[in-house]
């Protein structure tokens, strides 16, 4: 993990928030690489979803009416336990001691638990996740809203007006890409457990008796997703949630799990939520949630079979998955080890880098030329300084697909080489069939 932050760093992938005043505790930005690449896994998840017949998109509001998360069960169950250190006034999940280091600086590598046998701890209190603030002018109980912790329920309240606007009928689905707020008491690994994060949902209505079926199709693409964009499949697993740990409105529960650095962790959940969420909001508006088929003259709750991915999360798993130290011959054919993010081409932040062999010859308002007719339709960077084996190397090291070199060869026959990341292996192209050359092969 350690030499993905410092590379996430260094690259401009990811920086911690708030740098230069030491930092914001579960709040990480987005450089230039890494915001690319969070916009193609995203890009790539709405596509998969939207694209298709029988699932419409929305943006709801992050503030939403306190009521919702009533209705939800957050104000009541969104909650963690949690112990305070008498000593040193930390704060640790209490089920979570024994990974926690012990708060006080000056007791270097112990473990809380240490803390917690000599009796350092108070009672273990609920801690709700939500973030608080209040709405308009008055600071009182009256105007407290909270930041979403889940987008999800910004889709359940619209489920009827999605319905009505777009004339589906279940089964049908709604989806949603956006930021999502909880107060973790324990962030930790890099972006997996944040403050701030961004979640990829998607919640398919169906007819109750039909929830099983639509529960193990939407497991199986949601797997499918991950394997395309070539995640590694022995990385990948699924975990069932046993029945006494599934949550207050699921019938049954699967996580997607990638194996990181520190161990397997969830990036994504697959849940049966029966009828729970519209029928709470019906109980909590007073508004029917209902579906009417004109056809059948039935009205019925739908169930929702959600699909839960975390954007960051998943990010943060293309990047580890991606990371490889190859040995790589240098340009005087010794050996040297090379960094590269082998990235699926559709997620990879930048497509292809144009390089001028040398800075004479006429090579660089070629090479300019190319890049210029490339940047229409991909994210290029052009690169004339150091040897090109370094040039290479810190393309290796962003993911990027494609590099293409112009040299003298090209002042005679207008071809140019392609060099391809994972293979590293050169082939020559005439530079005016380059655009296509590459829209075939990023299309892949
Ligand atoms: N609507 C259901 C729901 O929110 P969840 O399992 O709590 O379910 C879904 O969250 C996904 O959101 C997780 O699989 C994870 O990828 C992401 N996620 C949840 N909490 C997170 C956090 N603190 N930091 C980063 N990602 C998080």
């Amino acid at each position: 993990m350690d030499k993905i932050v410092s590379l996430s760093k260094r690259r401009g992938f990811v920086f911690q928030s708030s740098e230069i005043y030491g930092g914001l505790n579960g709040c990480w930005d987005y450089g230039p690489l890494g915001v690319e690449l969070l916009r193609n896994v995203k890009d790539q998840w709405w596509q998969s979803m939207t694209y298709r017949e029988d699932i419409e998109g929305v943006d709801a509001a992050i503030l939403m009416h306190p009521r919702v998360w009533e209705a939800s069960g957050h104000v009541e169950n969104f909650t963690d336990p949690m112990v305070d250190c008498k000593e040193c006034k930390a704060r640790f999940r209490a089920d979570q001691i024994e990974d926690s280091p012990c708060g006080n600086p000056a007791y270097k590598g112990r473990k809380a638990s240490k803390c917690q046998v000599e009796g350092k701890f108070t009672e273990a209190r609920q801690f709700n996740l939500m973030f608080k603030t209040f709405i308009g002018p008055m600071e009182d109980s009256t105007a407290v809203v909270y930041l979403r912790p889940e987008t999800a329920q910004g889709i359940f309240v619209n489920f009827l007006n999605v319905q009505a606007a777009s004339r589906q009928k279940p089964p049908f689905g709604i989806a949603q890409i956006g930021k999502a707020f909880r107060n973790e008491i324990n962030t930790k690994n890099f972006l997996f457990r944040t403050r701030e994060f961004e979640q990829m949902e998607m919640q398919f209505f169906v007819k109750g008796g039909s929830d099983e079926k639509w529960f193990e199709y939407w497991k199986e693409q949601r797997m499918a997703w991950f394997l395309r964009l070539g995640m590694t499949k022995a990385k990948l697993q699924f975990h069932r949630h046993e029945p006494d740990k599934l949550a207050h409105y699921a019938k049954d529960a699967y996580d997607i799990e990638y194996e990181f650095p520190f161990g397997w962790g969830e990036i994504e959940g697959i849940h049966n939520r029966t009828d729970f969420d519209l029928t709470r909001h019906e109980q909590y508006s007073g508004k029917s949630m209902k579906y009417y088929d004109e056809e059948t003259k039935e009205r019925y709750t739908p169930y929702i079979i959600e699909t839960s991915a975390g954007a960051s999360r998943s990010f943060m798993a293309f990047l580890v998955d991606a990371y490889r130290e190859e040995q790589a011959p240098t340009a005087d054919g010794k050996m040297e080890t090379r960094v590269v993010m082998r990235l699926h081409r559709r997620l990879a932040p930048i497509k292809a880098a144009v390089f001028p062999l040398v800075n004479r010859d006429g090579m660089p308002e070629i090479a300019r030329n190319i890049e210029l007719a490339l940047r229409p339709h991909f994210r290029v960077f052009y690169d004339d300084s150091g040897a090109v084996g370094r040039r290479y190397r810190r393309q290796d090291e962003a993911g990027t697909p494609y590099c293409i070199t112009v040299d003298s060869q090209t002042l005679q026959d207008q071809t140019v080489t392609v060099r391809e990341r994972d293979t590293m292996k050169q082939e020559r192209i005439a530079s005016d069939a380059l655009g296509r050359y590459l829209r075939e092969r990023l299309a892949e």
